[in-house]
């Protein structure tokens, strides 16, 4: 299937979500990796539980169709690609096992640890190609250097309070033309997973009021609710989405640093709400329903995750 077309990725803002604390490890504190709202999928503070939840229905759908997306938009192995926040390795070695060389850039050594026992059961010929270095994305053209055929993000903007400096620092990584390959949440439709889950409470609290941003302006200009129209009895307005949560600022951004978008992609329309169940005989033909979904309109628009790939121009 041809990837999906460039087109505007703005979109109402109706949901927001408090950026969660990072403590760094040196703090004592839990870290956490993933954040992952709803029952079912509480935030992991483990590294196993995150390796966990990559063998689940949920992590092999969003690996896959990474994986699946890169694909048709990556120079031909053997090329050189680097993956900042690349966590227990899943995309470095499903790539080196393609016959690409990987460097992975990731500042936990709990993930590394586990990256490293995942290549410990891999072929030679798939760990003589993976890299691993310890460090912070924000700091990596000084650990790995630049001129990168493909800098992936996936899943990690999240963690960062602002995600322009770590996005500017992906472009910076990636050779003029190279490939730049982001995951983020698709912060305007995270009310689907609790709508789909029936926990109404929380869907409705996570949408707020939409009228009710209209009707404080209503106050300000007339000095009086306007009755019609369905003004909200007393919900507040959703808050403004975290930066690394609005997929427009993160494509905005990457664009200003230089690049131009190839496509981007829905990651999880129709399985995001299943909780961590293992993947069932049928994981392929949910993977390629899901795959055709989250390249088009308008199911992709409600997806849990955006997968945005650039092409790096300047
Ligand atoms: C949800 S995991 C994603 C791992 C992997 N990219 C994947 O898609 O499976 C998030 C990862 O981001 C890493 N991370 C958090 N802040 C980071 C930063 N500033 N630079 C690089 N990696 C970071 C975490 O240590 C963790 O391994």
């Amino acid at each position: 299937m041809q990837p999906s077309s460039a087109s505007d990725l703005s979109t109402p803002v109706l949901d927001h979500r408090v950026p969660p604390s990072r403590p760094s490890a040196s703090d004592g504190e839990p870290r956490v990796l993933a954040v992952v709202d709803g029952p079912g999928a509480a935030d992991y503070t483990d590294t196993a539980d995150y390796v966990a939840h990559t063998a689940t229905l949920r992590g092999i759908v969003r690996q896959r169709l990474v994986t699946r997306a890169l694909i048709e938009h990556l120079p031909p192995a053997p090329a050189r690609l680097l993956d900042i926040g690349g966590g227990n390795g899943v995309q470095a070695m499903e790539f080196a096992r393609r016959g690409y060389h990987v460097t992975v850039c990731e500042p936990d050594p709990r993930m590394l640890a586990a990256a490293r026992r995942g290549l410990a059961d891999a072929p030679a010929s798939v760990r003589r190609r993976v890299e691993l270095v310890e460090g912070d994305g924000r700091d990596a053209v000084h650990l790995v250097g630049t001129g990168w055929d493909a800098t992936f993000c996936h899943g990690v903007i999240m963690f960062v309070p602002e995600p322009a400096p770590l996005l500017n620092v992906l472009v910076e990584l990636t050779r003029p033309g190279g490939i730049v390959s982001v995951v983020g949440k698709n912060g305007p439709a995270l009310a689907l997973r609790a709508g789909l889950q029936g926990r109404w409470q929380d869907t409705t609290a996570m949408l707020g009021d939409p009228w009710a941003a209209a009707a404080t302006e209503d106050v300000q200009e007339t000095g009086r609710r306007q009755g019609a129209g369905g003004v909200g009895p007393d919900r507040p307005p959703a808050l403004p989405l975290p930066p690394g949560d609005d997929p427009a600022n993160v494509a905005g951004i990457l664009t200003a640093a230089g690049t131009r978008s190839l496509a981007w992609y829905g990651i999880r329309t129709f399985t995001d709400h299943l909780g961590d169940i293992p993947p069932g005989p049928d994981v392929d033909s949910v993977v390629d329903a899901e795959w055709v979904a989250g390249a088009q309109d308008p199911y992709r628009g409600i997806a849990r995750l955006i997968h945005h790939v650039h092409r790096r121009i300047g």
